[in-house]
This record gives C-alpha cells, sequence and structure tokens, in this order.
C-alpha cells in the first residue's frame, strides 16, 4: 500500500561520524530510507543504535558527514539559515523530555503564539489567536484558561508532553518525529499521547516518524519498520514483513524479549 503514496523524506547512505582518530564513533552508517507521506514509520534499536543521531539529522540539527537526505523527491537544501527556517515549517519534533523542549523564559502564551506566527499568523488579531490556543490546548485536554500565564514547568510532565502536541496541533508540520515520546510517562498518559498524535496523522496527513525502543509497540503502530543495530539499518518493512517473520539475527533477539508479539502470532496461525 505505502508503495502508492508519495516520498515524504528520504535518504541515501546517510552517514554520522562523532569525533577524530582514535576518538571516532560511527553513530550512522550508510543507511538509506524512503519515508511515505501519512505513514506512522518506526526506528526500532536498542540504546545506542543511532536513532536519536538520524533524528538530528533530518532534522537538520546535525551535518549529515556523508550520504544526502532528500525532501519530497529533491534534495534537502538547509545551507542558509532562511532555508532551515522554510525546512522547519514542515518538519516538527518532540523529544523524550518535554522539560528540555521548552524555553524555561517563554510563558505557555508565548509557546503558542510563536507556533501561530510561524505558520504565517504574526498579523491575526489578539482575539482570533486566543481563539486558536484555545483551540490547540483542548485538542489536547487541556484548558488555555488555566495555562494562559504560567510557564511549561509549572505543568506536570503530562500536560507539558501535551503542550507538546498542542504545538504541533498549530504548526501542522508535513512530518513529525516523535523521539521516544512517551518513554517518561505513565501507561494511561501514553495510550492518549499516541491516539491524539494519530488522529493528527489522519486530520492533516501528517508522517510521523516514531523513533522507540519498544518493538512490541512499534507492531502495533506502524506501517514501516526501520530496525538498527550499531548504526545501520538491518531491515525494514511492514510490521508483518519484519516483526512476524523478521530475516536479521538482531530483530529476532529484540522480538525474543516481547513474549507478547509470539504470542499474537500462534494464535494466528491456529
Ligand atoms: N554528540 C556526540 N558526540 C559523540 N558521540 C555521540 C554524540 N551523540 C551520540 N553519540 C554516540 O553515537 C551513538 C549513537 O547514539 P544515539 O544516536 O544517541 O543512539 P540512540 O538514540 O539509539 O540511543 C552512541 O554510541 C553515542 O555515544
Ligand atoms: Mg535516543
Amino acid at each position: 500500500m505505502s508503495d502508492k503514496k508519495p516520498i515524504c523524506l528520504s535518504g541515501k547512505g546517510v552517514t554520522k561520524v562523532f569525533g577524530l582518530g582514535a576518538k571516532k564513533t560511527v553513530a550512522v552508517d550508510h543507511v538509506d530510507f524512503e519515508f511515505y507521506q501519512g505513514d506512522l514509520i518506526s526506528i526500532v534499536g536498542e540504546s545506542g543504535s543511532g536513532k536519536t543521531t538520524i533524528a538530528k539529522m533530518l532534522l537538520g540539527l546535525i551535518s549529515v558527514t556523508e550520504g544526502e537526505v532528500s525532501f519530497l523527491g529533491k534534495p534537502r537544501d538547509i545551507s542558509t539559515h532562511k532555508k532551515k527556517k522554510e525546512y522547519w515549517t514542515n518538519i516538527q519534533a518532540i523529544f523524550q523530555d518535554p522539560f528540555s523542549s521548552y524555553n524555561v523564559f517563554s510563558k505557555i502564551d508565548t509557546v503558542l503564539i510563536d507556533c501561530i506566527n510561524m505558520r504565517g499568523g504574526k498579523n491575526f488579531s489578539k482575539q482570533k489567536k486566543i481563539e486558536m490556543m484555545t483551540e490547540a490546548c483542548s485538542f489536547v485536554n487541556l484548558k488555555y484558561a488555566e495555562l494562559t500565564n504560567k510557564y511549561p514547568f509549572e505543568l506536570s510532565g503530562g500536560q507539558m508532553q501535551r503542550l507538546m502536541i498542542a504545538r504541533i496541533f498549530l504548526l501542522k508540520p508535513k512530518i513529525l518525529l516523535a523521539d521516544e515520546p512517551t518513554s517518561m510517562i505513565d501507561a494511561c498518559s501514553r495510550a492518549t499521547i499516541l491516539d491524539m498524535l494519530m488522529q493528527l496523522r489522519d486530520e492533516i496527513g501528517m508522517t510521523i516518524i516514531f523513533i522507540t525502543h519498544d518493538i512490541g509497540l512499534a507492531y502495533y503502530i506502524s506501517d514501516q519498520v526501520y530496525i538498527m543495530e550499531h548504526g545501520k539499518i538491518v531491515e525494514n518493512g511492514t510490521p508483518d514483513e519484519v516483526i512476524l517473520n523478521p530475516k536479521a539475527e538482531y530483530t529476532k533477539r529484540l522480538i525474543s524479549d516481547v513474549p507478547k508479539i509470539y504470542e499474537e502470532w500462534d494464535l494466528s496461525t491456529v
């Protein structure tokens, strides 16, 4: 199904090397990928496999040592500040630690108004901006009236995570990169967060790149799965291809830590 959709983001031979000489770390090693518009793509691997490094390269926060990233079929050009800002209207991220995502000196209103401004709403009336902020907050079950004049650090972890999704609601990026966004919160909020992301995906056709070490979760939520080991993509495909019929030893090992998937599979073969 996926191959009928346009390619949103792709990479050829994408590599990141940190350091020099004896201190050299090849964090991402010649990876190829094709992400289709509207898909939820999971990148799965153990800690240290290079997931966050890929995320940072895709966001343009760190340089690519070798290889090329393409956006909407053309080589990505983020060589100037202006081009980078333009690119960032298309790709946004939410990170594992919501505390790290906010400027501590910005009030919640400022955080949200910045999003409206970024999407061309600079000249909207104050009333219009308040309406938009109220709508974004209610999308994530927060009350704007209770947040106005507060700072992000006055919120709970779960509320802060939802505020990040309210930002995405306003920014409406083509691509959302979510780097282990649910690993710091309880199972209940985790399901809610995933639900909100899926709803946004369906409403605005957003592509979601979901980074996780949880192969069981990836099985249930993904259209495409990429498995990373030591900076390399060892296999990729649909969840059924990759997780029910793994070819790489590494994938088999990741799955063996999650007995539930095997149970499902056993049931389906009865
Ligand atoms: N800024 C950096 N400088 C040097 N090495 C780094 C840097 N960032 C990440 N690494 C190394 O790159 C590898 C991949 O890290 P990372 O992308 O954070 O993995 P993951 O997100 O899968 O846990 C690790 O060996 C890590 O130590
Ligand atoms: Mg990481």
